[in-house]
């Protein structure tokens, strides 16, 4: 017995994840008849299952029992012993989409038939990896008395685990492993005592929060070796051992976030214990003492928790310790040279602690080390002085070598070559310098090579000499300015042509200047066809990208963002899903990038061709992309009508189409893109009236910006149907009429919490592994236009200015109690500023100014107490300002041209006659950016009296860096900043 546990046992560790000794192999005598009654039983059971890709073809009515896939019998019987159903699911995870579709497909479903009754005999049933979704597990199962052996785990079923499961009282495995939320649950644990022969458990998973019976079940399990409790939710530790002390070997009880609850005593009792896995609880504190007998550990992971000791000198006496994970703890001192006594293990990580020092020579005497990971600590130290040290016995062994930011410097040397092993190379982050030696081109395993964020001003293509079976390369940020030579590397026949495996390039963030056209041309881009992913943005390469059909046909994201190239743009495979090819120079029209292969479905979902010099009309080809989720095609010099198949990108969220040249009406087909977040057709030339379907199709719709463009006639009241619009800019069109007083119905403005948070503006959720660059939209607020992103999500502001709208300001303007920037300045207002405008308690910024508006100031205003911007200039308002510390302090210049008095005007303030031509205001054609100047003086007196009077509350980085570049220039910049 002894020695077959420990056989297992080192299965178990090697492969994580349970697989129980029974295979379902096929090794059936062919004398062997199969039983009638069986035959129809299974038969019957395969009626109920659905088995969308036909797995079960063989279970035939005609067919021949024998070769039925997944069925075995007792060889001399000949009844059915074990029921095989389980879906293929690699160990280590889907290695690609293709290969998580093929699972989907495969995964079994439907009901269960209790025909499985008349399997008398079977004693082995795995259902795992399948899609029994939302039902509970069937009871009956409880009553097939024979089974030894039940495998439901990842099998989708849901609800309460069945306490009859404590009537097969034959079990030695059981897996209950669930992966869904909510899953599976159990209200109490009695129904264990029925089981005493079990061996293995597995309830991972599993919410066992409500199981409150853990004390009277001591010794429950007296046979069990292996106990599995990831993520089961449990509160705290259960006190008791359900589990006979000296049996148990495995205990896993990974993921429950104990955090401040003691580890109770039994656990360090368990002397016989092989493998234990505390990792992700958040234990605090030094790393328990009274592990130090558990001496007999092979397997070790603390991973994820709050330990903050040294590392105690008694682990490094551990010599059975095959594995050993302390990542991620604040763990600090120095490892200790004694390691070299840690004789068994295999694989280390210490990163993301706060261990200084360095990585002691000792460690090169682990000769059955093939996994080291000490990132991101504290040490610091010559890399060439870590290569050394783990010559010693490594050099052919060693697989995995991580060492990201940890402070190394100096350059990689010639030894690197001698690890032939190595697959995974990851020293980024440091301050590695050049050269990079020739040797690291004969690590023929070499599969993953960071070298990103380094002092890298050079790479050679013989560097990458024989890397055969590299598949992900990285260079960005480092000081490279010779990167021809590296592309000159990648399309010679004699080094680079040997990357076949290649998928993923990254080189962004590096000085390089490149001339493609001076070079070789097409080769390049022949690569670049290997790629999946491709990211050389915010270089300076130029030059065209030669139109060949073939090019970039097996990238999925292409990032070439920030650059100089120039011409026309590229033609995309149905298999691109991100393209940036933003802030470049590509110039003609996009008729045959949009129309190329048009009837080849595209799978792109982000497309970004912002800032280039794209001009002309766009072509009627958007009918096959409608996998399109972002399109942002603003800043270009697009022009005529915007071609009706838009309305086929039935997925789009966001759409800009900001500062080009498009006119006619917005095409009506956009109303089939119901799920739009953001439109944005501000700065061109539209016309026509705002379509008043705008209000009915689009629930989700969060921004909506027209502005400078020719719209006309009213505001439909139709738009009030907006429940989720926060961002409304009307401004700089030709709108008359009055205000609708429905607006109060829109509910995002009216309420102050952010119930739709990044979620809508950060396209990286959608895909994967990819930053994309989150939404931003340029904004008029507080005087200032403003480009917000970060933030963009709690921003609520309303902006009609410049257009000819007339009556008065609706009072049920004032529900909206979240808004906070409301400016209706160069209109034909008239009537009183709504009583209660003091309700509107987030306001921070108000412009009324260029209106007929009268009357008194509402003393509420002076409650606004986030107010820092307030313009009420130009109207004919009279009496006294009421007095409050708030209205007092903004600048004179807010009230000028009324028949006001009081502070902050002075008695002897005469500028009342300064009244600037309503008719000659901000010229439509360039969105307003012309000036009287006379506001321009009055718009830097607030920007400065602002910056005093209130703290800022809608800051970005960029809001900074603008404020700044504005008091800068206060001569020509500021005409292009302030919008008044
Ligand atoms: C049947 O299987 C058992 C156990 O697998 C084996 O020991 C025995 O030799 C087999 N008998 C025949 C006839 O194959
Ligand atoms: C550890 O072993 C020592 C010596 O054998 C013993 O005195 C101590 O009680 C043990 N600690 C635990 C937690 O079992
Ligand atoms: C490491 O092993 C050596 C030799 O067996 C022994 O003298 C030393 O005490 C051990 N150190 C630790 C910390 O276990």
């Amino acid at each position: 017995m002894e020695g077959c546990l420990g056989f297992l046992f080192l299965t178990f560790l090697i492969i994580p994840l349970p697989h129980y000794f029974i295979f379902c192999t096929e090794h059936i005598d062919s004398e062997v008849r199969c039983i009638d009654s069986e035959r129809h039983a299974i038969l019957k059971f395969k009626q109920d299952l659905i088995d969308p890709s036909n797995r079960l073809s063989s279970w035939a009515v005609d067919g021949d029992c024998c070769h039925w896939v997944g069925v075995i019998y007792h060889n001399l019987t000949a009844h059915v012993q074990q029921l095989c159903l389980r879906t293929f699911h690699p160990l280590g995870g889907f290695e690609s989409e293709e290969q998580y579709e093929a699972y989907e497909r495969s995964m079994f479903g439907g009901k269960l038939n209790p025909s499985l009754l008349d399997l008398k005999h079977l004693n082995y049933f795995d259902l795992s990896f399948n899609n029994f979704s939302t039902s509970p597990i069937p009871e009956f199962l409880s009553s097939i008395k024979s089974l030894t052996s039940l495998n439901l785990s990842n099998a989708g079923f849901v609800g309460v685990i069945p306490h009859q499961l404590g009537n097969l009282s034959n079990l030695l495995y059981l897996n209950l492993k669930s992966s869904i939320f909510p899953g599976l649950y159990v209200n109490n644990l009695q129904w264990l005592l029925g089981l005493p022969l079990l061996q293995h458990l597995d309830m991972s998973g599993v919410d066992l929060s409500k199981a409150s019976d853990w004390l009277q079940l001591t010794n429950t399990l007296p046979s069990l070796f292996d106990l599995r409790l990831s993520y089961s939710q449990l509160p705290f530790i259960p006190p008791t051992l359900i589990v006979n002390f000296s049996s148990l070997l495995t205990l896993d009880l990974s993921e429950n976030q104990f955090g401040n609850t003691l580890i109770p005593s039994w656990i360090f009792g368990l002397c016989n214990l092989v493998s234990l896995d505390l990792s992700e609880n958040y234990f605090q504190g030094p790393i328990p003492i009274d592990l130090q007998n558990m001496t007999s550990l092979r397997h070790l992971d603390l991973s994820l928790n709050n330990f903050n000791s040294s590392i105690p000198n008694w682990l490094y006496s551990f010599s059975h310790l095959e594995f050993l994970n302390l990542r991620y703890n604040n763990l600090q001192g120095i490892i200790s040279s004694a390691i070299r006594n840690l004789t068994s293990t295999f694989s280390i990580d210490l990163s993301e602690n706060e261990l200084g020092g360095k990585l002691p020579r000792s460690l090169g005497n682990l000769c059955n080390l093939r996994e080291i990971k000490f990132s991101s600590n504290n040490g610091s130290q010559e890399i060439s002085e870590i290569l050394e040290s783990l010559l010693v016995c490594l050099s052919d062994r060693l697989e995995i070598l991580r060492l990201f930011n940890s402070q190394l410097y100096d350059h990689l040397t010639d030894e690197l070559g001698l690890f032939k092993n190595l697959a995974v190379l990851d020293p980024a982050n440091n301050s590695i310098s050049s050269p990079l030696p020739l040797s690291l081109g004969s690590l023929s395993s070499l599969g993953y090579l960071d070298l990103s964020n380094n002092l890298f001003n050079e790479i050679v293509p013989q560097n990458f000499g024989q890397l055969s079976k590299l598949h992900t390369l990285h260079i960005e940020s480092n000081m490279l300015e010779h990167y021809t030579k590296i592309m000159e590397g990648a399309i010679s026949k004699s080094h680079f042509s040997n990357l076949t495996r290649l998928t993923t390039f990254f080189a962004f963030g590096n000085q390089l200047t490149l001339n493609i056209s001076d070079m070789i041309p097409p080769s390049i881009w022949n690569l670049s066809s290997l790629f999946i992913y491709l990211n050389l943005s915010h270089n300076q390469i130029n030059g065209e990208i030669p139109n060949n059909p073939s090019i970039l046909s097996t990238s999925s994201v292409i990032d070439l963002s920030s650059n100089h190239f120039k011409g026309s743009l590229p033609y995309i495979s149905s298999s691109v899903i991100v393209l940036d090819l933003s802030d470049n120079s590509f110039s003609k029209s996009i008729s045959s990038f949009l129309c190329f292969k048009m009837n080849d479905s595209k799978s792109i979902g982000y497309l970004n061709l912002e800032k280039n010099n794209l001009s002309r009309k766009i072509p009627d080809c958007w009918m096959k992309w409608n996998s399109l989720v972002v399109l942002n095609l603003a800043n270009n010099n697009f022009s005529g009508s915007f071609p009706t198949s838009i309305g086929s990108l039935t997925l789009l969220k966001s759409l800009h189409l900001y500062n080009n040249k498009f006119f006619g009406n917005l095409p009506s087909s956009l109303r089939n893109c119901e799920k739009l977040v953001i439109i944005d057709v501000a700065k061109n030339e539209f016309v026509g009236s705002i379509p008043s379907w705008i209000g009915h199709r689009f629930s989700s719709l969060m921004i909506l910006n027209l502005h400078s463009n020719n719209f006309h006639d009213h505001i439909p009241k139709e738009l009030c149907a907006l429940a989720s619009l926060q961002i409304l800019d009307l401004s700089h069109n030709k709108l008359s009429r009055g205000i609708p007083g429905c607006v109060k119905n829109f509910s995002a403005m009216a309420t102050k919490n952010n119930s739709n948070p990044d979620m809508s503006f950060n396209h990286s959720n959608y895909y994967v592994g990819e930053t994309l660059p989150l939404e931003s939209e340029l904004l008029v607020i507080k005087g200032k236009a403003l480009e917000y992103s970060t933030i963009l999500h709690l921003v609520k502001c309303i902006d009609f200015s410049n257009n000819s709208l007339s009556g008065e300001i609706p009072k049920e303007v004032t529900s909206l109690q979240g808004l906070q920037s409301l400016n209706l300045s160069y209109n034909f207002f008239i009537g009183s500023i709504p009583e209660n405008i003091g309700a509107m308690g987030s306001l921070e910024s108000i412009d009324f100014s260029m209106n007929q508006l009268s009357g008194q100031i509402p003393s509420s205003m002076s409650s606004l107490t986030f107010l820092s911007h307030l313009n009420l200039s130009n109207n004919n308002f009279t009496r006294k300002i009421p007095l409050s510390t708030q209205l007092q302090s903004f600048n004179a210049l807010g009230f000028i041209g009324n028949k006001l008095c009081g502070l902050p005007l002075s008695n002897n303030f005469t500028i009342n006659d300064v009244n600037p031509d309503k008719e000659n205001k901000g010229s439509k054609h360039n969105g307003g950016l012309e000036v009287d100047w006379f506001f321009v003086s009055m718009a830097l007196a607030f920007v400065v009296g602002f910056w005093g009077v209130c703290g800022p509350l809608l800051l970005n980085k960029q809001w900074i860096i603008m404020y700044f570049q504005f008091l800068d220039h206060t001569g020509y910049k500021l005409k292009s900043l302030v919008l008044l």
